[in-house]
Parts: C-alpha cells; structure tokens; sequence
C-alpha cells in the first residue's frame, strides 16, 4: 500500500512541477528532518519536493505526510483575496456623497449598511432610502447586514440589485433557509451572520446557498465596540470548517472592531473581508483615502 501511495505521489509531484506549481521554500513541517524541501499546491494536496527534482526514497519519511496533508492552512496560504466593506452608519452623515465618492475613489469592495429594527438589536439604524439615495452615487455592490427579526418576511421591502449581497442573523429566524430563499428571488447573494455566541455548526446544513458567512467579532448594534477576543480563535474555526467541507470559495466576513492592530491578527486566522467603520475607513484624525491605504497593506 504504501508502495502503491508512493507511485501516486511521485506521478503527481512531477506533473505538478511540470506545471510549475512550486512556491515554497521551507523545511520539512512535520519536523521529522531538517531537510529543505520545496511545496506545491495543486488545489487540493500539498506535495513536498527537495529542491531540483522530485524527492527519492530518501525523503519519502516526510512526504508521505505532507502529501496526505489536506487543507492545511498556514502552509497552504491560498486565501481570497482581501475585501473592504465601509460600514456606512459611520460616515459623516453631513457628507456623505463626498464620503461616497472617496470610497469609490479608495476603491473599496462593498458599501456595508447595517439596517436595525430595535427589536433584534437594541439600536435602530439606516434604511431602504438612504441605500436607494446613495445607489444613484455609486457602482460599489452592497453589503446589507440585516439586524432584524424575521427578515425572511421583509427582504422584498428592500431594492437590491445583482451583486449585493444580504446577511441576516441565524439568531434572527426561525426559517434561515426561506430567509436565503427570499435573498435569491430578490435576485442578491445571500449570507449568514453569526452573534459572538453562535457556533458555526449551526449553519452547516445551509452552507451550500450562501456565498458568504458574517462573524460578528462584537455584539452587533453598536460601532465602536471592543473586539470579544475569543473570536479570533472562533475565525480560524470557521475558515478550517469551511475548507474541509468543501466550501473554500465562501467568503468569511469579520464585523467589528476592524482596526488597523486586529486586522493583521483577523486575517491570520483566515478572515477575507473586513467591516471597516469607526476603528478604521472613518477614524477619527484620518481620510478615507489615507485610511484605505493603510488597510491595503494591513489586510495582506
Ligand atoms: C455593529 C456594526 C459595526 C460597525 C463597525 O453592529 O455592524 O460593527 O459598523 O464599526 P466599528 O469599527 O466601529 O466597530
Ligand atoms: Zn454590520
């Protein structure tokens, strides 16, 4: 058997490097030898080469490891790429077409709104007006983050288009999936947020119709918040959950606290999209031109 695994390897290490797949440099992870050896990614496996060639029997004590090593994040280093969603309700309300325009300008991803009902979030915030007044401002997509009970009944009051995206609460409805159904008649990308408290188990069976899963890395209502430090741990859950359950390409959205000291920490624990309100794109003693700036290279 293990001749059998080794044939299997050396076949797709060398189509692999043919490919010209290789892109590391390092030693051997499992620190079993101090041997240099090169890794290459073909999407689902890591294999192991020492430099110039595929590795002989020699090094076939750390490769047969590190081939069957799938999904491992940190040495597999294949994120999306990086996103900025501007929290709107800490924008200068007494300008916010010049907000707007800078944004765009910054080339942010997605204007974020967080719409509250008072009832599911002690705290009551933006509307369907001012996301139609600012769509006539703007090409970015939305990002609705839906603070809201029952949200399923109360997706059609909303004018979405094509390449929005809508979140709504697992914690705010009984009926999350007729929720995702609404999001998709409405013809936007449908997404699932997550209180602090919330594992990530209880989205399991839904994550096949979203595109994109919302930690909440404060309680949502409030900007300006303190991160709860244990969703640190709680993103590097997730994103693991993600990848080893074939749902690599949904999007790990973080909200709250953004800052330009927890980002870094954030993406590290494999987070693709930042929320960026009051602790970064609108900071106080900053622009929006010089803030994105900074969160571009933070967010690497
Ligand atoms: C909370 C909100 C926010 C906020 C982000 O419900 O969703 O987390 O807009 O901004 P800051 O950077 O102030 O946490
Ligand atoms: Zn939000």
């Amino acid at each position: 058997m293990l001749r059998h695994f080794y044939f299997l390897f050396r076949t797709e290490a060398r189509r692999a490097q043919r490919n010209s797949l290789v892109f590391r440099l390092s030693l051997c992870p499992l620190r079993l030898c101090a041997k240099k050896i090169n890794f290459c990614d073909t999407g689902s496996f890591i294999f192991a080469f020492r430099q110039g060639g595929c590795t002989g029997r020699s090094c076939l004590i750390h490769c047969i490891p590190v081939v069957c090593a799938r999904n491992i994040r940190g040495l597999e280093k294949n994120m999306l790429p990086p996103k900025i969603a501007a929290s709107m309700m800490c924008a200068d309300f007494l300008n916010l077409g010049k907000d707007v325009t800078d944004l765009e300008q910054a080339g942010v991803e997605y204007l974020h709104f967080d719409i509250m009902d008072g009832v599911f979030v002690p705290n009551m915030m933006l509307c369907n007006e001012m996301m139609k007044g600012l769509r006539k401002a703007t090409k970015i997509p939305f990002d609705v983050h839906l603070m809201i009970v029952n949200p399923e009944q109360k997706i059609r009051w909303f004018d979405l288009e094509p390449g929005d995206l809508v979140s709504v609460h697992y914690e705010s409805t009984p009926h999350l999936h007729r929720a995702i159904q609404e999001i998709n008649n409405a013809g936007a990308k449908p997404a699932i947020a997550l209180n602090p408290a919330t594992p990530i188990c209880c989205i399991e069976h839904v994550l096949p119709d979203v595109e994109m899963v919302l930690l909440m890395t404060v309680n949502p209502g409030f900007a300006g918040q303190k991160l709860v430090e244990q969703t640190l741990e709680k993103i590097r859950v997730t994103r693991d959950f993600l990848d080893t359950s074939g749902y690599r390409n949904v999007m790990l959205q973080v909200d709250g606290n953004c800052s330009f000291a927890n980002i870094p920490r954030m993406r590290a624990k494999g987070a693709d999209c930042f929320v960026a309100g009051s602790s970064s794109v609108f900071a106080q003693g900053t622009t929006i031109a010089a803030a994105c700036k900074r969160l571009r290279e933070v967010m690497k």
